[in-house]
């Protein structure tokens, strides 16, 4: 199966999880888009759920497959988030924001009584921290606040390079909320606890893409299945 094909299939076995009435979070990433649209398909026939939508990406492919949308202000408890990962170990801890979404996807997952992450087996990792770890900050004070996530990393015992992440265009990414992207690149995590901690306490630091005690189960599709199995 192709990487595509098993998104899909691990999208499609999601969608089984959804029942009517559900207050839904909308993840962001291509594997997130499939569900959505997997999920609109079911709503044109007659589910009946809301969604909210963790980036502005997905907002717009959400009203597009016609899913009733609501807010956290408004629906400020879900009963189920499904959404991508870029990396997910036996744990079940998580590396996100690969898409640049990380910020509203930790919002919206730990306002989910449940949080379901969608991926192709390739996701799949003994030790988190091979896919570099996106780290949301500020403009304001970037040199200083890149200085003190290296610190920071190293102190974690897993040191390495720090990008600032661009767009197609060659300028800095920005992200929904304005802020930019680290990408850091430890290469493996041995302790994601102590540097997710490490993380949040630095200021300029608005989020880091170390998702720890949010996720509550995983589909990962893998070729063997020639589907999809939720662990
Ligand atoms: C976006 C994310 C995505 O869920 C993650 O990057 C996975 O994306 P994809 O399904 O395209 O592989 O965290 O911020």
């Amino acid at each position: 199966m192709s990487a595509a094909a098993l998104k899909r299939a691990a999208a499609a076995r999601a969608v089984d999880l959804v029942q009517d009435g559900m207050r839904l979070g909308l993840g962001t990433g291509s594997t997130a888009a499939i569900f959505v649209e997997l999920l609109g398909a079911r709503v044109r026939d007659g589910l009946s759920v809301v969604g909210v939508p963790t980036s502005e990406a997905t907002h717009r492919a959400a009203e597009a497959a016609g899913i009733a949308l609501t807010t956290l202000d408004e629906t400020p408890e879900l009963d189920l988030t499904v959404d991508g990962a870029d990396e997910i170990d036996g744990q079940l801890r998580l590396i996100k924001g690969g898409g640049g979404a990380l910020l509203r996807e930790k919002i919206v997952a730990a306002a989910s009584r449940r949080m379901v992450v969608i991926a192709d087996g390739t996701k799949q990792v003994a030790t988190l921290g091979r896919f570099p770890l996106p780290v949301e900050v500020v403009p304001f004070g970037l040199g200083a606040t890149r200085r003190a996530v290296a610190q920071a990393l190293a102190r974690a015992g897993c040191p390495g390079e720090i990008t600032l992440r661009t767009g197609p265009d060659g300028a800095a990414f920005l992200t929904d909320g304005g802020h930019l992207i680290l990408d850091a690149h430890p290469g493996r995590i041995p302790d994601p606890e102590a540097l997710a901690a490490a993380l949040a306490a630095l200021p300029g630091v608005v989020e880091h893409g170390l998702f720890l005690g949010l996720c509550t189960g995983a589909i990962l599709a893998a070729d063997e299945s020639a589907g999809a199995r939720l662990v």
